[in-house]
């Protein structure tokens, strides 16, 4: 590889030293966010380190971050042609491919119209202020009864295996109109396979960045491309049945809107950005893919973390039998009533990080970042992990304390503090389904913890161990729960 040559009056990246070939894959071990977050601390916020032959900048800091993603969002907003996301959604994905600019952007528009236009619609029920509000509520209620049977019947529950039921059930009500049993087997076997997909997605995987992995046997390859073809099998499915019943008149979800916009689009000549109607009606593929897992993952380390921490969990349940009460369920309005449950939510992001790297950048043109040069087409990792854990933002950052979040009164959340915690990404690339995610960790977790007391199994003791990857998730685990009102009663 020849090293760039440095423009006058900016610095050579500084970094750790290379083998050849393997670049420094050894030094960044199975947890690269606390191996890159040790390196940040010897070489400071934007530092370089060589995955294979491959160079990528690392960038910790909030104020660095801040600067790269927000003050310079233009230069370092693309995406990297990595090996693995050519798989993902055929390669056409919003999120994970690196599309020119111009395509991306109307991609992204017509994404975030779609999500904000069936996400704010009036429900059914004239009680939920939205949509939205109604499916999260429904579905709450059904998974409460659900973890209850299988309380009943086996005495314990795995609780990503049926959260994530109730998250993907949400999702795929605003984009396909339709939901799942909890034991329809299509949609069990494609959602408790996405820990295979994050492990390879996630931010640094070797096969990445070095050719030759790609032509040795690997079990978790194979199963990747094979969640990839099941995922895409299944939406393409869904979606040629509503290509068959479309009708002009009766937009019913989201891919009716898409599959609205491609033919709105024939009829518009002068339509300047070439998208094809594959990459439109496509961009469902993302929001399903996104919409489950990320906020199941979320909901599940919740129940973890209050089995880990019953006090707050019992503080939880007080706060919401003070200030909602125990009979009906708990609704949107209900936030400003409730903020050591958003102050345990802005914790939970913080300390879990389970989303401990953005989607890997790059640059868009050679540029430079706190005076050092960094060429075009360099990957670069933003490593969220370590800006919740720095201690420079947060005081004792290993320690989990939502009343951090909180000021002195005990009743408002400090949104000064809030702001700091990044799970979302920031600037062009920020997440699309942030007011969603928000708006699901709060409602479905409200109505957990008023129906349900989360214990441990005797014998099965906790491992909060995160498994690295895109999403970081606890080990699988059998816990028990049982109802409160039967308690109160
Ligand atoms: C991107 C986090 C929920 C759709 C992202 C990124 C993060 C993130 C960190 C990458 C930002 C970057 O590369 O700089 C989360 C978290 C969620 C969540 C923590 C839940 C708690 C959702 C939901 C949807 C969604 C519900 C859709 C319904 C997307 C899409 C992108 C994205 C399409 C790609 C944006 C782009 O590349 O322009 N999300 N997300 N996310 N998210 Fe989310």
């Amino acid at each position: 590889l020849q090293r760039p040559s440095i423009p006058e009056g900016l610095r050579r990246l500084p970094g750790p030293k290379p083998l050849p070939i393997i670049g420094n894959v050894l030094e960044m071990s199975t947890n690269p966010h606390l191996s890159l977050t040790a390196m940040s601390e010897r070489y400071g916020p934007v530092y370089q380190i060589q995955i294979g032959m491959r160079p990528v900048v690392v960038l910790s800091g909030s104020e660095t971050v801040r600067q790269a993603l927000i003050k310079q969002g233009e230069e370092f907003s693309s995406r990297p042609d990595l090996y693995s996301f050519r798989f993902i959604n055929d390669g056409k994905s919003l999120a994970f491919s690196s599309d020119q600019a111009g395509v991306w952007r109307a991609r992204r528009k017509l994404a975030m119209s779609a999500l904000r236009s069936f996400s704010t619609l009036e429900g059914s029920d004239l009680g939920y202020s939205c949509v939205l509000e109604e499916h999260i509520c429904k579905e709450g209620e059904y998974l409460v009864k659900q973890l209850s049977s299988v309380m009943e019947a086996s005495g314990s529950f795995d609780p990503f295996r049926h959260i994530v039921v109730s998250v993907a059930n949400v999702i795929c009500g605003m984009c396909f109109g339709r939901r799942y049993n909890h034991d329809d087997q299509e949609l069990l076997s494609l959602v408790n396979l996405s820990d295979e997909f994050v492990q390879v997605a996630g931010s640094g995987n070797p096969v990445d960045f070095i050719p030759f992995l790609r032509f040795l046997p690997s079990q978790t390859m194979k199963n990747f491309l094979k969640i990839n073809a099941r995922f895409q099998n299944f939406v393409q499915r869904i979606v040629t049945e509503h290509y068959r019943t479309y009708d002009k008149n009766n937009i019913r979800d989201i891919t009716d809107s898409l599959i609205d916009h491609c033919e709105d689009r024939k009829l518009d000549e002068n339509s300047n950005v070439q998208v094809s109607d594959e990459k439109i009606v496509g961009i469902v593929n993302d929001l399903f893919g996104a919409g489950f897992d990320t906020i199941s993952t979320a909901l599940s380390w919740a129940v973890v973390y209050l089995v880990a921490y019953p006090d707050t969990q019992e503080k939880l349940h007080q706060e919401m039998k003070d200030n909602v009460g125990l009979e009906r369920t708990p609704l949107l309005s209900d936030k400003p009533n409730l903020p050591f449950l958003e102050a345990f939510i802005m914790e939970l992001f913080r300390h879990s990080s389970f989303l401990p790297f953005t989607i890997p950048h790059c640059t868009s043109k050679d540029t430079a970042l706190n005076g050092y040069f960094i060429p075009k087409d360099t990957c670069v990792f933003i490593n969220q992990w370590q800006v919740n854990h720095d201690p420079a933002l947060w005081k004792d950052p290993y320690s989990f304390i939502p009343e951090r979040f909180l000021d002195a009164d005990g009743m408002t959340v400090n949104k000064m503090d809030a702001e700091k915690v990044m799970i979302f990404g920031m600037g062009k690339r920020r997440c699309i389904g942030e007011a969603i995610g928000r708006t699901e960790v709060f409602l479905f977790l409200a109505i957990l913890i008023q129906k349900l007391h989360f214990h441990e199994l005797p014998g099965h003791p906790l491992d909060m161990t995160p498994e690295y990857g895109l999403t970081m998730k606890h080990k699988r685990c059998q816990l028990r729960a049982s109802l409160r009102l039967c308690q109160e009663d």
